[in-house]
């Protein structure tokens, strides 16, 4: 059993990646933490209890603080066109949802729950990085103890999604990001390299809902202002961004991988974007060295993907 502390911004991409990470078998969902990015803090956090009550998920929900790494940024930016005014599709999410929310803040449930499972836990990150660099910054002995670290972030041979050089989750917070990629952890970065070629289809998605249920629906229906939006990118479907950095999880052999030290950008017209000095190549001293080697996602058998997620998403309840 994988388990997994999500998080997340929900956020559409992560309200999918949430059911496939409750309902698949091998994986034990022990929290959710929430972060700021596709709506606010305050949002992200309401939209996960939501999703929580609705889909019967038992782990807890922390919030974060809704601050970024550098007191000198300032969130303030939501993509509504893409997630909607409630950060999952304008389907009228409830304005609060009656299920506590747990006391800590997101980096210090993080913190105690990785000390509880010394060696266990695999963190999937799929919103900004702020909350795992907090956690590092008040105890950086825990990367010892965390098993692996999976982002949803990061272009690496790819132009970005926010600007040419950057993606959206690192540029939203790329100090977070740094300290992140650059902690003596493991870290797999799953990036636009990978997700941009992963559509689900309008056709795939009404399958998944026949087979799957009530769960299904609400997640199609929360999908659908997301698709209309990919729509000048991609044919008909939705980019699963956060979902394949799940799938990394049960499904490492569906990536291929480059090694290298990792760093983001921050400040500039590249803010935020991700570099990796790859395993084996030389140059002269610079800031990747003695760094350790993280993992960029570069090839991905997105038919397999796509059929693993909607093997998961399809169990019914
Ligand atoms: C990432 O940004 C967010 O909008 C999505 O949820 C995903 O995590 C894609 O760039
Ligand atoms: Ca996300």
């Amino acid at each position: 059993m994988h388990k997994v502390i999500f998080d997340t911004d929900p956020g559409i991409d992560d309200a999918m990646a949430l059911l496939f990470l409750h309902q698949h078998p091998e994986i034990d969902l022990i929290g959710i933490t929430t972060v700021f990015g596709n709506a606010s803090v305050e949002t992200t956090t309401r939209n996960a209890l939501f999703l929580k009550r609705e889909w019967n998920i038992t782990a807890p929900v922390a919030r974060g603080d809704g601050k970024a790494f550098d007191p000198m940024r300032n969130p303030v930016d939501w993509p509504v066109m893409i997630h909607g005014h409630d950060g999952l599709g304008n389907i009228d999410v409830p304005q609060t949802i009656d299920l506590p929310v747990d006391p800590r803040p997101a980096h210090r449930f993080i913190i105690d729950t990785v000390r509880e499972n010394p060696g266990e836990v695999t963190l999937i990150a799929v919103g900004r990085m702020s909350n795992l660099a907090f956690a590092l910054k008040e105890d950086p002995q825990i990367a010892a103890l965390v098993k692996q670290v999976i982002i949803m972030g990061g272009a690496f041979d790819v132009p970005g999604n926010i600007t040419p050089a950057a993606e959206a989750n690192i540029h939203g917070d790329p100090e977070a990001a740094d300290v992140v990629m650059t902690a003596p952890w493991n870290v797999t970065v799953v990036g636009l390299d990978v997700t941009m070629k992963t559509v689900m289809t309008r056709t795939l998605l009404d399958e998944i809902v026949r087979k799957g249920g009530a769960r299904a629906k609400l997640l199609s229906d929360i999908s659908q202002l997301y698709i209309d939006f990919y729509g000048r990118h991609v044919k008909d479907g939705m980019v699963v961004h956060d979902s394949c950095a799940c799938i990394y999880l049960v499904a490492p052999e569906l990536f291929t991988t480059r090694s290298g030290a990792i760093r983001v950008v921050a400040g500039g017209i590249a803010d935020g974007q991700t570099i990796q000095k790859p395993d084996g190549r030389a140059f002269p001293p610079g800031n990747w060295d003695e760094l350790p080697s993280q993992h960029a996602c570069i090839g991905i058998d997105t038919d397999a993907v796509l059929a693993l997620l909607a093997e998961t998403l399809s169990r019914p309840a």
